[in-house]
């Protein structure tokens, strides 16, 4: 597995992914945005192909995971855990404890994923995720980084 910056080129083929694995994909604008603002944005590559793709936000004393996808095919074969401790080695530095982040309650493979590495849950915020006909609870789960 490759990691490299992602670029405003690679926002087709990390949409087709975010499409394809999350029931709330982020849109375009929310990948331009996480470039323009300077997040840490990386796509991980495989044989020339996308595997996936994660984006963090170095914050002062923490770093905020927000979001990470693993293409359908390639799932289970333990690169999302390999991605995401890639995403906390390049956002570790002196001073920064903890790595945060945010997962919808009802998405249980990326609580079990999260709990798997090491992420315990540290809050709930209730119906944080509010769409027409259903709000959903948003688990924030922290770990040392
Ligand atoms: C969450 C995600 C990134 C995990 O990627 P992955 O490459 O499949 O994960 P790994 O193979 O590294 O899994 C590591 C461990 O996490 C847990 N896990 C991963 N996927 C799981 C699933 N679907 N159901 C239950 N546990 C799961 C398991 O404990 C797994 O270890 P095991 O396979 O030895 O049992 C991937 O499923 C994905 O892209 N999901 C859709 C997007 C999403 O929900 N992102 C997180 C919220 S932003």
């Amino acid at each position: 597995m490759i990691l490299r910056d992602m670029t405003a080129n690679d926002i087709d083929a990390v949409l087709r992914i975010e499409r394809q694995v999350h029931a709330h994909p982020w849109t375009r604008g929310n990948f331009s945005d996480a470039l323009a603002v300077g997040y840490l944005c990386k796509v991980a590559m495989l044989d020339g192909g996308m595997l996936g793709y994660a984006v963090l936000m170095r914050g002062v004393d923490d770093a905020e995971l927000l979001d990470i996808g693993i293409a359908a095919r390639h799932q289970r074969q333990g690169w999302g855990r390999k991605l995401l401790e890639a995403m906390l080695a390049l956002a570790r530095e002196p001073g920064k404890q903890r790595a945060v982040l945010e997962v919808r309650a009802g998405n249980v493979a990326a609580r079990n994923f999260y709990r798997n590495a090491g992420f315990v849950e540290i809050g709930l915020r209730k119906d944080y995720y509010r769409a027409q006909n259903a709000c959903e609870d948003a688990i924030l789960m922290g770990r040392e980084l």
